[in-house]
């Protein structure tokens, strides 16, 4: 089991608004939302032509020689030049000019009036939800928007809540598969597992030599929970090979391959016990859905000084032609020497060719005294350890699982120290 512990934060801002006075031109017109406005434009004619236009920026509002020439929604110019914004808007805010144009010599003198549609304060934070969902290691950004004529002050309280879970953070699919090789023999149903966990989410795949499967009635997926399963039923010698799961999400992809094989499973022994100071009986049992040709024992003496001796290899028929699945054999081992500790593993070969080595087998003759390295050594090219214990004068088995051993990367708790920068930008909006 992957333990998992992550450290969520929620960061709850407190935002106070109070409301002050802004430093606006003085000709300001403060209004509310939907009220008509009038902006007047004072033009002393002197019995002179003036041509009056409001002006918005760049934008032509009105123009006193041209009634026609626009007409903006909720905008009019009185005949008295006097501009009227009726049902003002948040957006009407601003410097309104009023141009009064005379012919030369006089040039054109200008009035600037101010539209500051009052509104109550607004708050919106990004996120929109007050929470964040942040992958490990990330900056955090936060950002507060207010909004407000006058525009609000704005404090900030925090309120950072740590809390265990293993909920919000994001992660890349991890993969655990049982069994990286399947046995299967020719018309029976076989199942592929991989145990997918993510956040979000995986997408989960399934490819066979590296292209896609090709699902059909025969070959389906389904996913119970985190499993995700490829499921062949009648399996065909051509459905053989190296199939691969492969995990997605937006944060990354993870795979794991699972062998389907006709070879046979790998031997387990199921007792070891002296039948003299120099002699052992073993026996053994392996699934294969067809007949067990053959074994290899391998076995050869043990000692923490001088590893790595040659193996002694023993072809050993089966003596059955049965079917299976499940194939038992027992074995005698003599000509040992007393006081010893050896080791031993198992082959099988059937018409599909030899199957992956046993868990190693450590035994001790009569007479050796008990040694505690002893269940700790390495096992042969991989394969987790088994261990027989001859504690005189009754024999004693122990089996190490390889779960025991090998997976210590999942038991430690690793302990992150996550940096959150809070960077709060506060934008303006005028
Ligand atoms: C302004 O008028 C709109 C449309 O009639 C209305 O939805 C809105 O609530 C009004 N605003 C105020 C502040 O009265
Ligand atoms: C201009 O005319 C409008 C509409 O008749 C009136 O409400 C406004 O008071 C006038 N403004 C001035 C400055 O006379
Ligand atoms: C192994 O040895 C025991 C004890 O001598 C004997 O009873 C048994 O038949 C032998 N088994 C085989 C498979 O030779």
């Amino acid at each position: 089991m992957v333990q998992r512990w992550f450290i969520c934060v929620t960061v709850v801002g407190i935002w106070i608004l109070s409301c002050k006075s802004s430093n606006s031109a003085q000709t300001a017109v403060k209004t509310f939302q939907n009220n008509t406005v009038i902006l007047p434009c004072h033009v002393e004619s002197l019995g002179v032509q003036t041509i009056v236009r409001w002006w918005r920026e760049d934008t032509l509002l009105a123009d006193s020689s041209d009634p026609n020439l626009i007409h903006l929604p909720r905008i009019k110019m009185w005949d008295n030049m006097s501009l009227e914004v009726s049902q003002v808007q948040p957006q009407d805010s601003g410097k309104y000019v009023c141009q009064a144009s005379r012919p030369a010599p006089w040039g054109h003198v200008t009035q600037v009036q101010t539209i500051e549609v009052l509104y109550p304060p607004s708050i919106h934070s990004v996120p929109e939800a007050g929470e964040l969902e942040v992958n490990f290691g990330d900056e955090v950004e936060m950002a507060c928007i207010a909004k407000g004529v006058p525009y609000p002050s704005i404090s900030w309280r925090m309120k950072v809540n740590f809390v265990w879970c293993n909920l919000w953070l994001k992660y890349k699919p991890e993969i655990e598969s049982k069994k990286s090789w399947i046995h299967a023999s020719p018309g029976i149903r076989a199942q592929l597992d991989c145990k997918v966990t993510a956040y979000p989410d995986a997408k989960v795949d399934w490819f066979i030599e590296n292209e896609r499967v090709t699902y059909s009635s025969r070959i389906v997926k389904f996913i119970a929970g985190q499993v995700h399963s490829l499921v062949i039923r009648n399996v065909r010698p051509s459905d053989y090979g190296y199939y691969i799961c492969r995990a997605t999400n937006d944060l990354g992809v993870s795979e794991t391959s699972i062998e389907l094989s006709g070879i046979a499973n790998a031997a387990v022994f199921k007792e070891s016990n002296p039948i003299a100071t120099n002699a052992y009986n073993f026996i053994w049992e392996v699934d294969s859905y067809i007949p067990i040709i053959e074994y290899q024992f391998w076995f050869r003496k043990y000692s923490t000084l001088d590893r790595g001796r040659d193996w002694h290899k023993l072809f050993i028929p089966s003596g059955s032609d049965a079917i299976g699945p499940l194939h038992g054999k027992s074995f005698n081992l003599t000509g040992l020497t007393p006081a010893t500790y050896y080791e031993a593993l198992i082959l099988s070969r059937n018409r599909y060719g030899w199957s992956k080595p046993s868990k190693i087998l450590r035994f001790a003759t009569e007479g050796a005294a008990r040694k505690d390295h002893y269940k700790v050594e390495a096992a042969y090219e991989g394969s987790p350890l088994a261990v027989i214990m001859n504690d005189s004068p009754t024999p004693r088995s122990e089996t190490l699982n390889s779960a025991s051993i090998v997976n210590t990367r999942d038991s430690t708790l690793s302990i992150v120290l996550v940096v959150f920068l809070l960077s709060i930008s506060l934008e303006q909006l005028l």
